[in-house]
Protein backbone atom coordinates (compact mmCIF):
# COMPACT_ATOMS: atom_id res chain seq x y z
CA UNK A 1 0.00 0.00 0.00
CA UNK A 2 1.74 3.03 -1.51
CA UNK A 3 -0.12 5.89 0.49
CA UNK A 4 2.44 7.99 -0.01
CA UNK A 5 1.73 8.17 -3.71
CA UNK A 6 -1.62 8.72 -2.94
CA UNK A 7 -3.35 11.65 -5.65
CA UNK A 8 -6.81 12.10 -6.81
CA UNK A 9 -8.22 11.89 -10.31
CA UNK A 10 -9.37 15.34 -9.93
CA UNK A 11 -7.64 16.88 -7.06
CA UNK A 12 -8.67 20.18 -8.17
CA UNK A 13 -12.42 19.34 -7.16
CA UNK A 14 -11.59 18.49 -3.45
CA UNK A 15 -9.67 20.51 -0.65
CA UNK A 16 -6.29 19.05 0.70
CA UNK A 17 -8.19 17.64 3.97
CA UNK A 18 -10.71 15.56 1.73
CA UNK A 19 -8.17 14.33 -0.38
CA UNK A 20 -6.24 12.99 2.69
CA UNK A 21 -8.87 11.67 4.65
CA UNK A 22 -10.02 9.96 1.24
CA UNK A 23 -6.56 8.10 0.75
CA UNK A 24 -6.39 7.06 4.51
CA UNK A 25 -10.45 5.82 3.85
CA UNK A 26 -9.15 4.15 0.51
CA UNK A 27 -6.30 2.56 2.93
CA UNK A 28 -8.68 1.29 5.71
CA UNK A 29 -11.01 -0.04 2.59
CA UNK A 30 -7.88 -1.96 0.98
CA UNK A 31 -6.57 -3.35 4.56
CA UNK A 32 -6.74 -7.52 4.57
CA UNK A 33 -10.53 -7.57 6.43
CA UNK A 34 -11.50 -6.74 2.95
CA UNK A 35 -11.99 -9.59 0.43
CA UNK A 36 -10.67 -7.99 -2.88
CA UNK A 37 -7.78 -9.54 -5.13
CA UNK A 38 -5.03 -6.44 -5.15
CA UNK A 39 -3.06 -7.87 -8.03
CA UNK A 40 -6.14 -7.69 -10.67
CA UNK A 41 -8.60 -5.09 -9.17
CA UNK A 42 -5.73 -2.30 -7.85
CA UNK A 43 -8.63 0.43 -8.20
CA UNK A 44 -11.20 -1.69 -5.97
CA UNK A 45 -13.92 -1.70 -8.13
CA UNK A 46 -14.73 -5.37 -6.38
CA UNK A 47 -14.72 -3.57 -3.14
CA UNK A 48 -18.22 -2.57 -4.20
CA UNK A 49 -18.79 -4.95 -7.20
CA UNK A 50 -18.39 -8.21 -5.64
CA UNK A 51 -21.67 -8.75 -4.61
CA UNK A 52 -24.02 -10.73 -5.80
CA UNK A 53 -27.63 -8.98 -5.83
CA UNK A 54 -26.00 -5.88 -6.38
CA UNK A 55 -28.73 -4.23 -8.74
CA UNK A 56 -29.47 -0.61 -9.56
CA UNK A 57 -32.86 0.75 -10.82
CA UNK A 58 -33.87 4.02 -11.92
CA UNK A 59 -37.73 2.91 -11.87
CA UNK A 60 -37.61 -0.37 -10.52
CA UNK A 61 -39.08 -1.71 -13.27
CA UNK A 62 -36.15 -2.02 -15.98
CA UNK A 63 -33.13 -3.48 -13.49
CA UNK A 64 -29.58 -3.72 -14.01
CA UNK A 65 -26.93 -6.23 -12.38
CA UNK A 66 -24.28 -4.64 -11.08
CA UNK A 67 -22.15 -7.92 -9.53
CA UNK A 68 -19.51 -9.07 -10.90
CA UNK A 69 -18.51 -12.75 -9.07
CA UNK A 70 -14.41 -12.26 -8.76
CA UNK A 71 -13.64 -16.40 -9.67
CA UNK A 72 -15.92 -16.13 -12.48
CA UNK A 73 -14.36 -12.59 -13.86
CA UNK A 74 -10.69 -13.75 -12.57
CA UNK A 75 -11.48 -17.10 -15.01
CA UNK A 76 -12.75 -15.30 -18.12
CA UNK A 77 -11.40 -14.54 -21.41
CA UNK A 78 -10.74 -10.79 -20.25
CA UNK A 79 -9.79 -12.43 -16.60
CA UNK A 80 -6.40 -10.93 -16.70
CA UNK A 81 -7.12 -7.33 -17.30
CA UNK A 82 -8.09 -4.89 -14.86
CA UNK A 83 -11.14 -3.11 -14.77
CA UNK A 84 -10.18 -0.14 -15.81
CA UNK A 85 -8.46 -1.23 -18.68
CA UNK A 86 -11.62 -1.05 -20.72
CA UNK A 87 -13.89 0.94 -18.19
CA UNK A 88 -10.90 4.29 -18.50
CA UNK A 89 -13.73 6.95 -17.59
CA UNK A 90 -14.88 5.81 -13.77
CA UNK A 91 -13.09 8.45 -11.81
CA UNK A 92 -15.49 8.14 -8.74
CA UNK A 93 -17.98 7.17 -7.16
CA UNK A 94 -21.26 7.65 -8.09
CA UNK A 95 -20.63 6.82 -11.65
CA UNK A 96 -23.83 6.51 -12.94
CA UNK A 97 -24.08 7.12 -16.28
CA UNK A 98 -20.68 6.31 -17.16
CA UNK A 99 -20.78 2.59 -19.07
CA UNK A 100 -18.51 3.89 -22.03
CA UNK A 101 -15.92 0.77 -22.32
CA UNK A 102 -12.72 1.29 -24.69
CA UNK A 103 -11.85 -2.04 -26.01
CA UNK A 104 -8.44 -0.88 -28.20
CA UNK A 105 -6.45 0.64 -25.65
CA UNK A 106 -3.82 -1.80 -25.46
CA UNK A 107 -6.01 -4.95 -27.08
CA UNK A 108 -7.87 -5.32 -30.40
CA UNK A 109 -5.40 -3.17 -32.12
CA UNK A 110 -5.12 -4.77 -36.02
CA UNK A 111 -7.32 -3.17 -38.50
CA UNK A 112 -9.69 -6.22 -38.63
CA UNK A 113 -10.09 -6.86 -35.05
CA UNK A 114 -10.91 -3.33 -34.42
CA UNK A 115 -13.49 -3.37 -36.89
CA UNK A 116 -14.83 -6.80 -34.94
CA UNK A 117 -15.14 -4.98 -31.68
CA UNK A 118 -17.06 -1.98 -32.65
CA UNK A 119 -19.69 -4.75 -34.17
CA UNK A 120 -19.28 -6.74 -31.38
CA UNK A 121 -22.84 -6.19 -28.81
CA UNK A 122 -21.71 -5.13 -25.76
CA UNK A 123 -24.93 -5.88 -23.54
CA UNK A 124 -24.73 -8.34 -21.09
CA UNK A 125 -20.97 -8.61 -21.78
CA UNK A 126 -20.54 -9.47 -17.85
CA UNK A 127 -23.25 -12.09 -18.05
CA UNK A 128 -21.61 -14.90 -17.12
CA UNK A 129 -20.28 -13.30 -13.87
CA UNK A 130 -23.37 -11.94 -12.50
CA UNK A 131 -25.79 -13.18 -9.65
CA UNK A 132 -29.36 -11.47 -8.86
CA UNK A 133 -32.84 -13.14 -7.91
CA UNK A 134 -34.86 -13.09 -11.05
CA UNK A 135 -38.18 -14.07 -8.44
CA UNK A 136 -39.10 -14.27 -4.78
CA UNK A 137 -41.94 -15.37 -3.60
CA UNK A 138 -42.84 -13.43 -0.70
CA UNK A 139 -46.31 -12.97 0.98
CA UNK A 140 -45.32 -9.60 2.24
CA UNK A 141 -47.99 -6.37 1.31
CA UNK A 142 -44.97 -4.33 0.68
CA UNK A 143 -44.46 -6.78 -1.86
CA UNK A 144 -47.74 -6.61 -3.55
CA UNK A 145 -46.74 -2.89 -4.73
CA UNK A 146 -42.94 -2.82 -4.36
CA UNK A 147 -40.77 -5.03 -6.18
CA UNK A 148 -37.39 -6.71 -4.78
CA UNK A 149 -35.03 -4.48 -6.13
CA UNK A 150 -37.40 -1.29 -4.87
CA UNK A 151 -34.16 1.37 -4.17
CA UNK A 152 -34.42 3.96 -7.34
CA UNK A 153 -33.29 7.46 -5.85
CA UNK A 154 -30.24 7.72 -4.64
CA UNK A 155 -27.47 6.74 -6.77
CA UNK A 156 -25.04 6.77 -4.32
CA UNK A 157 -26.74 3.87 -2.37
CA UNK A 158 -29.41 2.24 -4.28
CA UNK A 159 -27.39 -0.26 -5.56
CA UNK A 160 -25.96 -1.42 -2.49
CA UNK A 161 -29.40 -0.92 -0.36
CA UNK A 162 -30.76 -3.62 -3.23
CA UNK A 163 -28.56 -5.88 -2.41
CA UNK A 164 -29.91 -5.89 1.10
CA UNK A 165 -33.37 -7.15 0.21
CA UNK A 166 -31.78 -10.71 -0.56
CA UNK A 167 -30.50 -11.83 2.78
CA UNK A 168 -34.07 -9.89 4.80
CA UNK A 169 -37.15 -8.56 4.65
CA UNK A 170 -38.38 -4.52 3.84
CA UNK A 171 -39.44 -4.31 7.87
CA UNK A 172 -35.83 -4.93 9.08
CA UNK A 173 -34.98 -1.68 7.72
CA UNK A 174 -38.40 0.01 7.05
CA UNK A 175 -40.43 -0.94 10.68
CA UNK A 176 -40.99 1.75 12.81
CA UNK A 177 -39.47 -0.38 15.66
CA UNK A 178 -40.85 2.43 18.64
CA UNK A 179 -44.23 0.37 18.00
CA UNK A 180 -42.84 -2.64 18.61
CA UNK A 181 -41.24 -2.57 21.62
CA UNK A 182 -38.86 -6.07 22.59
CA UNK A 183 -38.94 -6.69 18.60
CA UNK A 184 -36.08 -8.40 17.92
CA UNK A 185 -34.43 -10.46 15.01
CA UNK A 186 -33.93 -13.84 13.25
CA UNK A 187 -33.93 -16.18 10.05
CA UNK A 188 -37.65 -16.34 8.31
CA UNK A 189 -38.90 -19.76 7.09
CA UNK A 190 -37.95 -20.75 3.27
CA UNK A 191 -38.97 -18.40 0.54
CA UNK A 192 -39.15 -19.76 -3.10
CA UNK A 193 -36.54 -17.93 -5.16
CA UNK A 194 -35.56 -17.95 -8.91
CA UNK A 195 -31.97 -16.53 -9.51
CA UNK A 196 -30.00 -14.79 -12.71
CA UNK A 197 -26.79 -16.27 -13.04
CA UNK A 198 -25.53 -18.50 -9.85
CA UNK A 199 -27.51 -19.30 -7.22
CA UNK A 200 -26.44 -17.63 -4.13
CA UNK A 201 -27.41 -16.49 -0.24
CA UNK A 202 -28.37 -18.42 2.54
CA UNK A 203 -31.01 -21.12 2.55
CA UNK A 204 -32.90 -21.80 5.97
CA UNK A 205 -30.80 -23.03 8.96
CA UNK A 206 -31.51 -21.97 11.65
CA UNK A 207 -27.95 -20.73 12.70
CA UNK A 208 -26.44 -21.77 9.67
CA UNK A 209 -24.31 -24.39 10.37
CA UNK A 210 -24.87 -26.05 7.07
CA UNK A 211 -26.69 -22.91 5.72
CA UNK A 212 -25.74 -23.20 1.70
CA UNK A 213 -26.77 -22.20 -1.43
CA UNK A 214 -30.21 -24.09 -3.06
CA UNK A 215 -31.38 -23.40 -6.21
CA UNK A 216 -34.63 -22.26 -5.64
CA UNK A 217 -34.53 -21.00 -1.95
CA UNK A 218 -34.06 -18.74 0.26
CA UNK A 219 -34.07 -17.58 4.03
CA UNK A 220 -34.13 -14.13 4.86
CA UNK A 221 -33.45 -12.17 8.23
CA UNK A 222 -36.95 -11.11 9.63
CA UNK A 223 -38.27 -9.39 12.74
CA UNK A 224 -40.22 -11.16 15.34
CA UNK A 225 -42.22 -10.30 18.76
CA UNK A 226 -43.44 -12.27 21.72
CA UNK A 227 -47.09 -12.55 21.92
CA UNK A 228 -48.51 -14.37 24.33
CA UNK A 229 -45.28 -16.32 24.35
CA UNK A 230 -45.75 -17.00 20.62
CA UNK A 231 -43.16 -15.82 18.20
CA UNK A 232 -45.19 -13.70 15.75
CA UNK A 233 -43.59 -13.22 12.46
CA UNK A 234 -44.24 -8.97 11.97
CA UNK A 235 -43.36 -9.27 8.15
CA UNK A 236 -46.61 -7.64 7.26
CA UNK A 237 -49.04 -9.94 5.67
CA UNK A 238 -52.21 -9.14 7.53
CA UNK A 239 -52.19 -6.00 4.88
CA UNK A 240 -51.71 -8.25 1.66
CA UNK A 241 -55.39 -9.19 1.01
CA UNK A 242 -56.56 -5.54 0.80
CA UNK A 243 -53.09 -4.51 -1.12
CA UNK A 244 -53.97 -6.85 -3.29
CA UNK A 245 -57.85 -5.31 -3.88
CA UNK A 246 -56.37 -1.81 -3.56
CA UNK A 247 -53.99 -2.58 -6.26
CA UNK A 248 -56.83 -3.64 -8.77
CA UNK A 249 -58.85 -1.18 -7.67
CA UNK A 250 -56.55 1.57 -7.86
CA UNK A 251 -57.96 3.63 -10.96
CA UNK A 252 -61.37 3.93 -9.78
CA UNK A 253 -60.23 5.35 -6.28
CA UNK A 254 -60.02 9.23 -5.72
CA UNK A 255 -57.19 10.82 -5.26
CA UNK A 256 -58.20 11.34 -1.99
CA UNK A 257 -59.10 8.34 -0.71
CA UNK A 258 -55.77 6.88 -2.37
CA UNK A 259 -53.67 9.09 -0.30
CA UNK A 260 -55.12 7.83 3.12
CA UNK A 261 -55.04 4.49 1.85
CA UNK A 262 -51.48 4.91 0.79
CA UNK A 263 -50.86 6.34 4.23
CA UNK A 264 -52.92 3.03 5.89
CA UNK A 265 -50.72 0.77 4.50
CA UNK A 266 -47.45 2.56 5.64
CA UNK A 267 -48.68 3.26 9.34
CA UNK A 268 -46.12 1.30 10.54
CA UNK A 269 -43.17 2.28 7.97
CA UNK A 270 -40.53 4.42 8.33
CA UNK A 271 -37.31 5.64 5.99
CA UNK A 272 -34.61 6.64 7.77
CA UNK A 273 -31.64 8.72 6.57
CA UNK A 274 -28.70 6.62 4.87
CA UNK A 275 -26.63 8.53 7.41
CA UNK A 276 -28.38 6.32 10.45
CA UNK A 277 -29.48 3.74 8.38
CA UNK A 278 -26.21 2.37 7.75
CA UNK A 279 -25.32 2.73 11.34
CA UNK A 280 -27.59 1.02 12.89
CA UNK A 281 -26.29 -2.55 11.89
CA UNK A 282 -22.89 -2.10 10.92
CA UNK A 283 -21.49 -0.47 14.01
CA UNK A 284 -20.57 -2.08 16.94
CA UNK A 285 -23.84 -1.16 18.33
CA UNK A 286 -25.69 -2.97 15.58
CA UNK A 287 -29.47 -4.18 16.66
CA UNK A 288 -28.58 -7.25 14.88
CA UNK A 289 -26.76 -9.67 16.63
CA UNK A 290 -24.52 -11.30 14.41
CA UNK A 291 -23.04 -13.93 16.55
CA UNK A 292 -26.63 -15.17 17.38
CA UNK A 293 -27.65 -14.73 13.71
CA UNK A 294 -24.98 -17.73 13.30
CA UNK A 295 -22.45 -15.49 11.12
CA UNK A 296 -18.92 -16.62 12.42
CA UNK A 297 -16.72 -14.35 14.69
CA UNK A 298 -14.53 -13.20 11.41
CA UNK A 299 -17.65 -11.95 9.16
CA UNK A 300 -19.81 -10.54 12.29
CA UNK A 301 -16.50 -8.12 13.07
CA UNK A 302 -15.91 -7.43 9.05
CA UNK A 303 -19.96 -6.27 9.32
CA UNK A 304 -19.70 -4.21 12.23
CA UNK A 305 -16.71 -2.26 10.70
CA UNK A 306 -17.79 -2.25 7.52
CA UNK A 307 -15.60 0.35 5.50
CA UNK A 308 -17.48 1.16 2.49
CA UNK A 309 -20.80 2.73 4.99
CA UNK A 310 -17.98 5.55 5.58
CA UNK A 311 -17.98 6.09 1.76
CA UNK A 312 -21.72 6.50 0.98
CA UNK A 313 -22.49 8.06 4.68
CA UNK A 314 -19.56 10.89 4.35
CA UNK A 315 -19.36 11.48 0.84
CA UNK A 316 -21.38 13.32 -2.19
CA UNK A 317 -18.65 12.44 -4.79
CA UNK A 318 -15.21 10.56 -3.64
CA UNK A 319 -12.75 10.57 -6.31
CA UNK A 320 -10.81 7.58 -6.66
CA UNK A 321 -7.18 7.77 -5.54
CA UNK A 322 -4.68 6.67 -7.96
CA UNK A 323 -2.54 4.41 -6.00
CA UNK A 324 -0.89 2.88 -8.50
CA UNK A 325 0.92 5.57 -10.77
CA UNK A 326 2.94 4.80 -13.46
C1 LIG B 1 -17.79 2.49 -3.45
C2 LIG B 1 -18.44 1.52 -4.26
C3 LIG B 1 -18.02 1.37 -5.71
C4 LIG B 1 -16.76 1.22 -6.22
C5 LIG B 1 -15.44 1.18 -5.47
C6 LIG B 1 -16.94 1.05 -7.65
N1 LIG B 1 -18.26 1.10 -7.97
FE1 LIG B 1 -19.06 0.93 -9.84
N2 LIG B 1 -20.89 1.28 -9.08
C7 LIG B 1 -21.18 1.45 -7.75
C8 LIG B 1 -22.59 1.72 -7.60
C9 LIG B 1 -23.30 1.97 -6.28
C10 LIG B 1 -23.14 1.70 -8.91
C11 LIG B 1 -24.59 1.93 -9.29
C12 LIG B 1 -24.87 3.39 -9.47
C13 LIG B 1 -26.34 3.63 -9.73
O1 LIG B 1 -27.16 3.03 -9.04
O2 LIG B 1 -26.65 4.43 -10.62
C14 LIG B 1 -22.03 1.42 -9.80
C15 LIG B 1 -22.18 1.31 -11.18
C16 LIG B 1 -21.16 0.96 -12.06
C17 LIG B 1 -21.29 0.81 -13.49
C18 LIG B 1 -22.59 0.97 -14.28
C19 LIG B 1 -22.89 2.42 -14.53
C20 LIG B 1 -24.26 2.60 -15.15
O3 LIG B 1 -24.79 3.72 -15.07
O4 LIG B 1 -24.81 1.66 -15.72
C21 LIG B 1 -20.06 0.50 -13.99
C22 LIG B 1 -19.69 0.27 -15.44
C23 LIG B 1 -19.14 0.46 -12.86
N3 LIG B 1 -19.84 0.75 -11.72
C24 LIG B 1 -17.80 0.17 -12.95
C25 LIG B 1 -16.89 0.33 -11.91
C26 LIG B 1 -15.46 0.24 -12.07
C27 LIG B 1 -14.72 -0.06 -13.36
C28 LIG B 1 -14.92 0.47 -10.84
C29 LIG B 1 -13.45 0.57 -10.45
C30 LIG B 1 -12.69 1.59 -11.14
C31 LIG B 1 -16.03 0.68 -9.90
N4 LIG B 1 -17.20 0.60 -10.60
C32 LIG B 1 -15.89 0.91 -8.54
C33 LIG B 1 -20.32 1.40 -6.70
C34 LIG B 1 -18.96 1.30 -6.81
C1 LIG C 1 -12.54 -6.36 -21.65
C2 LIG C 1 -13.18 -5.15 -21.24
C3 LIG C 1 -13.78 -5.13 -19.84
C4 LIG C 1 -13.15 -5.38 -18.65
C5 LIG C 1 -11.71 -5.79 -18.41
C6 LIG C 1 -14.15 -5.15 -17.60
N1 LIG C 1 -15.33 -4.77 -18.16
FE1 LIG C 1 -17.01 -4.24 -17.17
N2 LIG C 1 -18.00 -3.98 -18.93
C7 LIG C 1 -17.44 -4.16 -20.18
C8 LIG C 1 -18.47 -3.98 -21.19
C9 LIG C 1 -18.27 -4.09 -22.70
C10 LIG C 1 -19.66 -3.67 -20.49
C11 LIG C 1 -21.03 -3.38 -21.09
C12 LIG C 1 -21.12 -1.93 -21.42
C13 LIG C 1 -22.45 -1.59 -22.08
O1 LIG C 1 -23.47 -2.13 -21.67
O2 LIG C 1 -22.42 -0.76 -22.96
C14 LIG C 1 -19.33 -3.67 -19.07
C15 LIG C 1 -20.24 -3.39 -18.06
C16 LIG C 1 -19.92 -3.35 -16.71
C17 LIG C 1 -20.82 -3.00 -15.65
C18 LIG C 1 -22.29 -2.57 -15.79
C19 LIG C 1 -23.20 -3.73 -15.64
C20 LIG C 1 -23.40 -4.46 -16.92
O3 LIG C 1 -23.39 -5.71 -16.88
O4 LIG C 1 -23.60 -3.82 -17.96
C21 LIG C 1 -20.13 -3.11 -14.47
C22 LIG C 1 -20.68 -2.86 -13.08
C23 LIG C 1 -18.80 -3.50 -14.81
N3 LIG C 1 -18.69 -3.65 -16.17
C24 LIG C 1 -17.81 -3.69 -13.88
C25 LIG C 1 -16.56 -4.18 -14.16
C26 LIG C 1 -15.57 -4.53 -13.16
C27 LIG C 1 -15.77 -4.36 -11.67
C28 LIG C 1 -14.47 -5.01 -13.83
C29 LIG C 1 -13.19 -5.55 -13.24
C30 LIG C 1 -13.33 -6.63 -12.28
C31 LIG C 1 -14.78 -4.94 -15.25
N4 LIG C 1 -16.05 -4.46 -15.41
C32 LIG C 1 -13.89 -5.30 -16.26
C33 LIG C 1 -16.12 -4.45 -20.46
C34 LIG C 1 -15.15 -4.74 -19.53
C1 LIG D 1 -50.80 -0.32 -2.01
C2 LIG D 1 -49.46 -0.23 -2.46
C3 LIG D 1 -48.35 -0.17 -1.42
C4 LIG D 1 -48.16 -1.00 -0.34
C5 LIG D 1 -49.03 -2.13 0.15
C6 LIG D 1 -46.90 -0.60 0.25
N1 LIG D 1 -46.38 0.45 -0.45
FE1 LIG D 1 -44.71 1.48 0.03
N2 LIG D 1 -45.16 2.89 -1.36
C7 LIG D 1 -46.15 2.77 -2.31
C8 LIG D 1 -46.11 3.93 -3.17
C9 LIG D 1 -47.02 4.18 -4.37
C10 LIG D 1 -45.07 4.77 -2.69
C11 LIG D 1 -44.62 6.11 -3.22
C12 LIG D 1 -45.44 7.13 -2.49
C13 LIG D 1 -44.96 8.50 -2.71
O1 LIG D 1 -44.07 8.71 -3.52
O2 LIG D 1 -45.48 9.36 -1.99
C14 LIG D 1 -44.49 4.08 -1.54
C15 LIG D 1 -43.44 4.56 -0.77
C16 LIG D 1 -42.73 3.80 0.16
C17 LIG D 1 -41.54 4.23 0.88
C18 LIG D 1 -40.87 5.58 0.75
C19 LIG D 1 -41.51 6.53 1.71
C20 LIG D 1 -40.88 7.89 1.69
O3 LIG D 1 -41.02 8.58 2.69
O4 LIG D 1 -40.25 8.26 0.70
C21 LIG D 1 -41.14 3.20 1.67
C22 LIG D 1 -39.95 3.17 2.61
C23 LIG D 1 -42.09 2.12 1.46
N3 LIG D 1 -43.05 2.52 0.55
C24 LIG D 1 -42.01 0.90 2.07
C25 LIG D 1 -43.07 0.00 2.11
C26 LIG D 1 -43.09 -1.18 2.96
C27 LIG D 1 -41.96 -1.63 3.86
C28 LIG D 1 -44.31 -1.77 2.77
C29 LIG D 1 -44.87 -3.01 3.46
C30 LIG D 1 -45.15 -2.87 4.86
C31 LIG D 1 -45.04 -0.96 1.80
N4 LIG D 1 -44.25 0.09 1.42
C32 LIG D 1 -46.32 -1.23 1.34
C33 LIG D 1 -47.05 1.74 -2.42
C34 LIG D 1 -47.23 0.74 -1.47
C1 LIG E 1 -30.85 -2.62 4.59
C2 LIG E 1 -32.00 -1.83 4.94
C3 LIG E 1 -33.15 -1.75 3.98
C4 LIG E 1 -33.92 -2.79 3.49
C5 LIG E 1 -33.77 -4.27 3.76
C6 LIG E 1 -34.95 -2.17 2.69
N1 LIG E 1 -34.80 -0.80 2.69
FE1 LIG E 1 -35.94 0.54 1.68
N2 LIG E 1 -34.73 2.07 2.28
C7 LIG E 1 -33.68 1.93 3.18
C8 LIG E 1 -33.07 3.25 3.39
C9 LIG E 1 -31.89 3.54 4.29
C10 LIG E 1 -33.80 4.16 2.58
C11 LIG E 1 -33.55 5.65 2.40
C12 LIG E 1 -32.76 5.80 1.11
C13 LIG E 1 -32.46 7.22 0.73
O1 LIG E 1 -32.77 8.15 1.46
O2 LIG E 1 -31.93 7.39 -0.39
C14 LIG E 1 -34.83 3.38 1.91
C15 LIG E 1 -35.76 3.93 1.02
C16 LIG E 1 -36.80 3.21 0.44
C17 LIG E 1 -37.77 3.78 -0.50
C18 LIG E 1 -37.81 5.21 -1.04
C19 LIG E 1 -36.53 5.59 -1.76
C20 LIG E 1 -36.24 4.91 -3.06
O3 LIG E 1 -35.04 4.70 -3.34
O4 LIG E 1 -37.16 4.60 -3.83
C21 LIG E 1 -38.64 2.76 -0.81
C22 LIG E 1 -39.82 2.84 -1.75
C23 LIG E 1 -38.20 1.58 -0.08
N3 LIG E 1 -37.08 1.89 0.66
C24 LIG E 1 -38.88 0.37 -0.10
C25 LIG E 1 -38.35 -0.82 0.41
C26 LIG E 1 -38.98 -2.11 0.23
C27 LIG E 1 -40.28 -2.37 -0.49
C28 LIG E 1 -38.14 -3.03 0.79
C29 LIG E 1 -38.28 -4.55 0.78
C30 LIG E 1 -38.41 -5.17 -0.54
C31 LIG E 1 -37.01 -2.31 1.36
N4 LIG E 1 -37.18 -0.97 1.10
C32 LIG E 1 -35.96 -2.88 2.05
C33 LIG E 1 -33.26 0.76 3.77
C34 LIG E 1 -33.71 -0.51 3.47
C1 LIG F 1 -30.94 -3.92 9.26
C2 LIG F 1 -29.53 -4.12 9.21
C3 LIG F 1 -28.72 -3.52 8.09
C4 LIG F 1 -28.73 -2.24 7.61
C5 LIG F 1 -29.64 -1.10 8.03
C6 LIG F 1 -27.69 -2.17 6.61
N1 LIG F 1 -27.08 -3.39 6.48
FE1 LIG F 1 -25.60 -3.89 5.17
N2 LIG F 1 -25.71 -5.86 5.76
C7 LIG F 1 -26.49 -6.34 6.80
C8 LIG F 1 -26.26 -7.77 6.93
C9 LIG F 1 -26.92 -8.72 7.95
C10 LIG F 1 -25.31 -8.13 5.94
C11 LIG F 1 -24.70 -9.52 5.65
C12 LIG F 1 -25.66 -10.48 5.06
C13 LIG F 1 -25.02 -11.76 4.61
O1 LIG F 1 -23.84 -11.76 4.23
O2 LIG F 1 -25.73 -12.76 4.59
C14 LIG F 1 -24.99 -6.89 5.24
C15 LIG F 1 -24.10 -6.82 4.20
C16 LIG F 1 -23.70 -5.64 3.59
C17 LIG F 1 -22.71 -5.57 2.55
C18 LIG F 1 -21.96 -6.76 2.00
C19 LIG F 1 -20.88 -7.09 2.97
C20 LIG F 1 -20.54 -8.52 3.06
O3 LIG F 1 -19.40 -8.80 3.48
O4 LIG F 1 -21.39 -9.38 2.78
C21 LIG F 1 -22.56 -4.25 2.22
C22 LIG F 1 -21.60 -3.68 1.19
C23 LIG F 1 -23.47 -3.49 3.04
N3 LIG F 1 -24.15 -4.37 3.86
C24 LIG F 1 -23.61 -2.11 3.01
C25 LIG F 1 -24.58 -1.40 3.71
C26 LIG F 1 -24.81 0.03 3.59
C27 LIG F 1 -23.99 0.95 2.71
C28 LIG F 1 -25.86 0.35 4.39
C29 LIG F 1 -26.55 1.68 4.56
C30 LIG F 1 -27.03 2.31 3.33
C31 LIG F 1 -26.30 -0.90 5.02
N4 LIG F 1 -25.49 -1.92 4.59
C32 LIG F 1 -27.36 -1.02 5.91
C33 LIG F 1 -27.36 -5.60 7.56
C34 LIG F 1 -27.67 -4.26 7.36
Amino acid sequence: MRIASCAFGNGKMVTRTILTVGCVFWAVLWAPAVPSVHAMDPDGCLTCHQYPGMVTSENTLAIKVLHIDEDRYLRSAHGKLTCKQCHTVVQKVPHTGDTRVECTTKCHLSEAEQRKVRAYALDNFHRREQSAIARLEDPSSCRVCHSLYPHSQNNMVRGLLNLHTGFMVCSVCHLKKENFPGCYYDWNGTETADFVGEPFGTFYNPKLKQAGKSKHFLSRISVFARVKGQKKSLMNTWDTAAALEFRDREKEISAAVRKERQAYFHRDINRKEISVACDECHSEHSILNFKALGFDKKTSHNLANLNIKGLVTHYKTFYFPQLFEN
